[in-house]
């Protein structure tokens, strides 16, 4: 596995835990040294506890020696960092490029390089390319796209709707399948396509996720204007089998390492290939707008923003997990702060480097610390631990007003409390 990001190493542990020899490779040394000594460098629910039984039988192993890792194994996955570039949405492959040329470099024997970092239609071709330059013959370049979720990565490894394999010879499919087999066993549906068809599989599925979150926030929008429960439309859409009841919750906005980057990605591909994808296009447009609806809400709520406290509880861009990329948060906190708010914030993974050089900003050390004074609570994300909080607590001495991003509280609960409730895409009780 070259990369130990979220990608290559659940996916590495996870082929260790079926009973594989796993090689992770990453240039970071110190990376390296930490998961040696058994601390993983992210955050992720019951990977720390996998890591360390896979070392300690042998099957998984951590190494900068990249020529060693690749000589020795059979199946080279590519798990590296495919972000956006910085001032176009055309994706950043040369990390993908430089792992190609150092597999071409440490081995002159036969092997199979598989990319499963998110790359654009056509990658397969260029590595293919790239290495014949090379004069390297030898080596098969297929796609299997990842489909985890941050903060639910093992499971969704041990337990995956489908497993999409891509490659243009078909002798490829078989040495897969035996890979996956103990999944397929448990019910994966194995999928097999061209290798550019699984590269589009993985950035359509995730644009396709990231409209259905966008719909349904625009449509939260109208139902707080026409006194409607979002909750309701989410349910009595996502009851018709073809539509699904997953991904209709409407919320603060998409964020995270994905959704963000690959609607972008998939703008430029289609750009490339001179092909409008306007839904996308207006998918990304709508949920950059998000911030402004609710600092507008924030601000209605409020009277001004000016000299107001307020704070916010979790600042990732979901629970159960430490990340903090395209985070709603990231963009909501420096926009108070700059127009008079002081902003104050707890999150379970504690405090966040991006929020260090604020003005007005503070980490606050539990739920309590922080709420106690505010003028206005913000639920961000959706942790557990912030599901059954005893507002009237917190604040015993002036009303409290809560804006809820995640609608996790009953609205005719926090009417019959007597709080100033907000949620999102729902009628206010007063
Ligand atoms: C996403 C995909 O779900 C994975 O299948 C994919 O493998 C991954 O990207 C990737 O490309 O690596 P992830 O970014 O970890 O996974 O997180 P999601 O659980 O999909 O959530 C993304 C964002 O959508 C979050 O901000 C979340 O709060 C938001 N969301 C999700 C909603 O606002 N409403 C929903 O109903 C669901």
């Amino acid at each position: 596995m070259i990369g130990t990001g979220y990608v290559g190493l659940v996916s590495g542990t996870c082929f260790a835990d079926l009973g594989n020899k796993v090689i992770c490779i990453d240039k970071d040394k110190s990376k390296i040294e930490k998961l040696n000594s058994g601390i993983s460098p992210i955050y992720e629910p019951g990977l720390d506890e996998l890591i360390k039984k896979n070392f300690a039988s042998g099957r998984l192993i951590f190494t900068n020696d990249f020529k060693k890792a690749i000589s020795k194994s059979e199946l080279i996955f590519i798990c590296v960092g495919t972000p956006n570039k910085q001032k176009s949405n055309d994706v950043d492959l040369s990390f993908v490029f430089k792992a190609a040329k150092e597999i071409a470099k440490s081995t002159k024997n036969k092997k199979i390089i598989i990319t499963k970092s998110t790359v654009p239609v056509g990658t397969g071709d260029r590595i293919e390319k790239l290495l014949k330059k090379l004069k390297r013959k030898n080596l098969d370049i297929i796609s299997n796209p990842e489909f985890l979720r941050e903060g639910e990565a093992i499971r969704d490894f041990r337990f995956p709707d489908r497993i999409v394999i891509g490659s243009n010879e078909k002798k490829h499919f078989k040495i897969l399948k035996k890979l996956y087999q103990p999944l397929i066993n448990k019910g994966a549906n194995f999928f097999t396509t061209s290798r550019r068809g699984a590269e589009l599989i993985k950035y359509a599925s995730n644009a396709f996720l990231a409209t259905k979150i966008t719909f349904i926030n625009e449509l939260a929008n109208l139902c707080e204007k026409a006194n409607i429960n979002i909750e309701d439309i989410s349910l009595g859409m996502g009851s018709d089998s073809r539509i699904g009841s997953r991904f209709l919750r409407a919320g603060p906005a998409y964020g995270g390492s994905c959704f963000p980057k690959d609607t972008k990605g998939l703008v430029s591909t289609g750009d490339k290939f001179k092909i409008n994808l306007s839904i996308v296009k207006s998918v990304i447009k709508s949920n950059d707008n998000r911030k402004k609806v609710h600092t507008e809400k924030i601000k209605k709520i409020l009277g001004s923003l000016k000299g107001k406290k307020i704070a916010f509880l979790g600042v990732t861009f979901k629970p159960n997990t430490d990340d903090m990329r395209d985070s709603v948060s990231l963009k909501m906190i420096p926009y108070l702060c700059k127009n008079g708010s002081k902003v104050t914030y707890y999150d379970p993974t504690g405090e966040k480097k991006e929020f260090k050089k604020i003005d007005n900003c503070k980490f606050k050390k539990n739920i309590k610390e922080n709420c106690i004074n505010a003028d206005l609570i913000v639920l961000h994300t959706e942790w557990d631990e912030f599901k059954s909080i005893d507002f009237k607590r917190i604040n015993k001495n002036k009303k409290l007003k809560i804006f809820d991003l995640r609608n996790l509280y009953s609205i005719s609960e926090m009417s019959n409390k007597k709080l100033d409730y907000y949620s999102v895409g729902r009628p206010k009780i007063n």
